[in-house]
């Protein structure tokens, strides 16, 4: 009889072997394929992490540029998505036009054979930003946005179509790290919902498409919007922690605080914690910044619990005038990377993926007849 365990949300359990990242384990405490995040988001473009994610190995310069042309000359889309995008309403979710989009991708350029998994992705990570910035900005200012940029970089193409001009050197920058720290993430939900799609032997957009949808939840991808959403609530640093002693008294859960692995803070999140800094200070911010660094300190003081990467993301998005509500699929952006490398891993030494249940219900009955029910 299969081992029954005693913790739920399988903490704790090793479900499968991985050579992309570490969380909790080594260095900083994430580690992509042996390097240390807080030196890949100091040194690297998330390009580079991507190609080093799916590769398995850094690109040197040349390799860097023709990978970094060669998705540049991808971020156009087919009319028929342009088509079904034009079709969703301005007050859709995001999440859900992003998987909307990747399932139609999927229709029109589907993978046929597992060779082309590589190419596959790569045409995802080119054309996400186009697909979220195609619907944005036809659903919320009529317009057709040109999604063929010649912007360097996949962030920085993706404030250019959000915002009608291209991104200040810093933007761009605070854009690279925040993608390099979203990137991949070990056996998450969302890249555990790829991997099990993925071990059925289903194909690409399937897997991603799944992942979309699990990443989209409040405990994982959405905390940073559901962080936004109570920071600027807040009028002042004093106000934040008047209004979180209550929120904690009334026993609310706090988004982008805690972690189901990490137990004394996320390194993600000191990394992103500069950059929102920066920005505060090139904005002038003198609300915002303040607020947050509050809630911090009460949460650690009240209940030992830390930021995680989703907290500080939600100022350092707002001052790049993101909306909030594109928070989630900018997750998705990066995310896709480890995913990808995920699906790839798992098909390459693939069984399918079927736990057992523990059994509560009733017990063996006959079926009464019709009269006596
Ligand atoms: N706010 C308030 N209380 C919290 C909390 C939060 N953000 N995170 C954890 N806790 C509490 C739990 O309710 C639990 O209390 P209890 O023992 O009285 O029930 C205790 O701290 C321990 O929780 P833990 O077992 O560490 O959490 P988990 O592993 O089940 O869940 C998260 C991890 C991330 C889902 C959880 O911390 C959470 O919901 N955070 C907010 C959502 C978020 O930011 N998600 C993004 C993750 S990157």
């Amino acid at each position: 009889m299969a081992k029954v365990l005693s913790g739920a949300g399988l903490r704790g359990q090793v479900a499968g072997k991985t050579a992309l990242s570490t969380v909790g384990v080594s260095g900083s405490g994430l580690t992509y394929r042996g390097y240390d995040v807080k030196d890949l988001a100091e040194h690297c473009q998330f390009e580079e992490v991507a190609y080093l994610i799916l590769k398995g190995k850094l690109p040197n310069q040349q390799e860097l540029d023709s990978y970094k042309a060669m998705l540049k000359s991808q971020r156009g889309l087919p009319q028929a998505l342009k088509e079904v995008l034009e079709r969703i309403p301005a007050d859709a979710h995001p999440m859900d036009v992003l998987r909307t989009g990747c399932s139609m991708l999927g229709n029109l350029e589907g993978e046929h054979d597992f060779e082309q998994q590589q190419a596959i992705t790569d045409r995802m990570l080119a054309c996400f930003p186009s697909i979220i910035c195609y619907w944005y900005r036809f659903s919320h200012d009529g317009v057709r946005v040109d999604v063929e940029t010649d912007d360097d970089s996949i962030g920085a193409h993706f404030l250019h179509m959000l915002h009608g001009e291209k991104p200040s050197e810093l933007h761009e920058r605070v854009m690279h790290v925040s993608l390099i720290l979203y990137a991949e993430h070990e056996f998450n939900a969302s890249t555990f919902t790829a991997r099990v799609c993925a071990s059925t032997l289903s194909d690409m957009h399937s897997c991603i498409t799944g992942a979309i949808g699990s990443l989209r939840g409040p405990l994982h991808g959405g905390a940073n919007e559901a962080a936004m959403e109570m920071i600027e609530r807040f009028e002042s640093a004093d106000h934040a922690e008047q209004e979180m002693m209550g929120m904690l008294e009334r026993k609310e859960k706090i988004m982008g605080f805690g972690h189901a692995i990490y137990s004394e803070s996320d390194p993600r999140n000191e990394i992103i914690k500069g950059w929102s800094e920066k920005l505060a200070a090139d904005v002038g911010d003198t609300v915002l910044y303040p607020v947050s660094v509050r809630c911090e300190a009460v949460m650690w003081r009240e209940k030992k619990l830390f930021c995680n990467a989703d907290f500080f993301h939600a100022s350092a998005y707002h001052f790049m005038k993101i909306p909030t509500k594109l928070f989630t699929p900018i997750f998705v952006m990066s995310r896709l990377t480890g995913w990808a490398g995920h699906v790839m891993e798992q098909r390459a030494d693939n069984r399918i993926i079927r736990p057992s249940a523990e059994y509560t219900g009733e017990e063996l009955r006959p079926v009464p007849a019709m009269s006596e029910r």
